[in-house]
């Protein structure tokens, strides 16, 4: 029979449309996060923090494989050491992680605590996964909306945004297979200037703006210009474009 496997931050955005995948496989599902969510069938939740490492042994407890999505703005590497700690006195055979594309190049605390967090679970000792991640359509979408309104858009920013289910059913594949350590990125269809995801963005609200241009200063925008926040051409590239994306949500106007 086969153990039940563990989905950190699975309440999430990315978790949310990743652990219906993993029970259509037909597997138990165990969701960690700090808030436990309402039962369903197959899933139980459990209520934990893996940056202050509480409730992880009693979530690990006869479980094999663990896909680590929870994760915020700052912790991540703390995070990451904790579930390691914790996976390795119990029986954890498969550690899945969701990094970021640009993890180990670009100079932003985000990016570095996510590089830290890959290292832990490549030094832990127990087979793993990592896949690094492309911007979701869904968290462009909020940066599109007050550039906007502002008016402005960064020079030289571009993003290679990727559709959520996309996402999810590479993280299930991954789930469901052996351990591969780093995979190939995951990245959407195309490679888009800022500037260009704003205009279509006004564009679908059937609005036009001129755009101010706006430098981001500093290594930070050395390092956006050079596009080291871009996957390269070994990347999958999966899902709908932006432009498909806006046209199929109804709150574009919004
Ligand atoms: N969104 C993107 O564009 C993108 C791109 C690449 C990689 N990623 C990575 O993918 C992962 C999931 O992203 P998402 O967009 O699904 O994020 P999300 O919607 O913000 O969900 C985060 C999940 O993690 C849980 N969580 C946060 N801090 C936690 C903690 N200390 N202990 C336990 N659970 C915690 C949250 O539940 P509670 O708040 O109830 O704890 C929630 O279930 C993150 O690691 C993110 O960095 C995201």
């Amino acid at each position: 029979m086969s153990t039940p496997i563990l989905v950190t931050g699975g309440t999430g955005n990315i978790g949310r449309h990743t652990v219906p995948l993993l029970r259509a496989a037909d597997r138990e599902v165990r969701i960690l996060s700090r808030h436990a969510d309402a039962a369903a069938p197959g899933i139980r939740s459990f209520e934990g923090d893996t940056v202050k490492g509480t409730g992880l042994a009693e979530a690990l407890d006869g479980v094999e494989t663990v896909l680590h999505l929870a994760g915020g703005a700052k912790g991540d590497d703390v995070a990451a050491r904790n579930l390691v700690a914790a996976a390795r006195r119990t029986g954890v055979r498969h550690l899945i992680l969701i990094s970021v594309v640009g993890a180990d190049r670009m100079p932003i605390g985000y990016f570095r605590m996510k590089a830290a967090a890959e290292r832990e679970f490549a030094e832990s000792g127990i087979p793993w996964t990592v896949v690094r991640v492309a911007q979701l359509h869904d968290f462009a979408l909020p940066i599109v909306k007050a550039l906007s309104r502002m008016r402005i858009a960064p020079r030289g920013l571009r993003f290679e945004t990727v559709r959520v289910d996309a996402v999810a059913a590479r993280l299930a594949e991954l789930t469901l297979s052996e351990p591969a350590g780093r995979v190939a990125d995951l990245a959407g269809p195309e490679v888009q200037e800022v500037a260009d995801l704003v205009r279509t963005f006004d564009a679908a609200r059937g609005r036009t703006h001129r755009l101010l241009p706006l430098r981001i200063p500093g290594g930070v925008g050395r390092a956006y210009r050079a596009g080291d926040n871009l996957a390269d051409e070994t990347a999958v590239r999966a899902g709908s474009t932006w432009a498909e994306y806006l046209g199929e949500r109804t709150s574009v106007a919004a």
